[in-house]
């Protein structure tokens, strides 16, 4: 009756003020032990999330061909990737191992968060946003993304980042989540600043990516980051 109480207080207030929320957690740790504290990370998987020009989505079978046309298959996206080698729609399903049933079956996972970035005005399919690692008791989650060259540089992963840290914090319930880029692909560092995220280091020579080995410059955002931004009035 206690657990039933506080989860449904810290819920009501999770939309909140923040600070309010922060207490009502230190009370509830004084109360209950760490390990009751995975309970306020409540997975709802990848349901539809929209921005003003994106819809992000569950794959089908049927986004094989347009995401590999439109962006795995160019190798300015695969080389920042640890995909393996796909020249073909055939090595997304037999080497990488995507859009096999097993892959697509994932999806009856809860904690699975792979979409489809797809353009709204177009419906073309254009990159993937992928929630990795998702660990319940640090409550974080790893972020990686692609989407093809025709679509750079407009804000479109800005936009869909933004989208998702939304989700995850407010209605998964993370306290951190973590994304890093190799030193030479400064494009993907600038996202996750343009998204609140915050330097947290370089590790030299800890980058694998396809186009080889690079220092690898760590980003994060902590949910009192987060909601702290919102209340200074600057966006996610
Ligand atoms: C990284 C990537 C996802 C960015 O997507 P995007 O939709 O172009 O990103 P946005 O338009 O929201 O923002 C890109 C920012 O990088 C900046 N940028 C682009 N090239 C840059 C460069 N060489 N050096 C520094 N900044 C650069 C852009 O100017 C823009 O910043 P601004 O808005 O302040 O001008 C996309 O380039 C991509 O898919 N690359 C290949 C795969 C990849 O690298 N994935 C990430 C692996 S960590």
């Amino acid at each position: 009756m206690r657990e039933l109480l506080y989860f449904a207080v810290y819920n009501q207030l999770r939309a909140g003020d923040f600070a309010l929320q922060h207490f009502v957690k230190l009370l509830g740790s004084q109360i209950f032990s760490w390990e009751d504290s995975v309970l306020t990370i409540t997975h709802k998987g990848s349901v539809v999330l929209e921005t003003e020009r994106l819809i992000l989505r569950r794959f089908t079978i049927d986004d094989l061909e347009p995401v590999f046309n439109n962006c795995w298959s160019k190798s300015e996206v695969w080389q920042w990737t640890n995909y393996k080698p796909m020249k073909t729609t055939e090595d997304v399903v037999k080497t990488a191992e995507m859009f096999t049933e097993e892959w697509l079956g994932a999806y009856s996972r809860p904690n699975r968060y792979s979409w489809a970035i797809q353009m709204k005005a177009s419906g073309d399919v254009i990159g993937r946003f992928f929630g990795m690692h998702p660990e319940d008791r640090l409550k974080q989650i790893e972020l990686a993304y692609e989407i093809g060259p025709d679509w750079w540089n407009q804000g479109y992963m800005t936009e869909a980042v933004k989208r998702v840290l939304d989700y995850f914090f407010r209605e998964i319930g993370f306290n951190r989540v973590y994304a890093y880029h190799a030193h030479e692909n400064p494009a993907s560092g600038r996202v996750m600043q343009k998204c609140g995220m915050l330097y947290e280091g370089t590790m030299r020579q800890a980058c694998l990516c396809n186009r080889g080995i690079f220092d690898k410059v760590n980003y994060a955002i902590l949910a009192e980051d987060y909601f702290g931004r919102q209340k200074m009035g600057k966006d996610g």
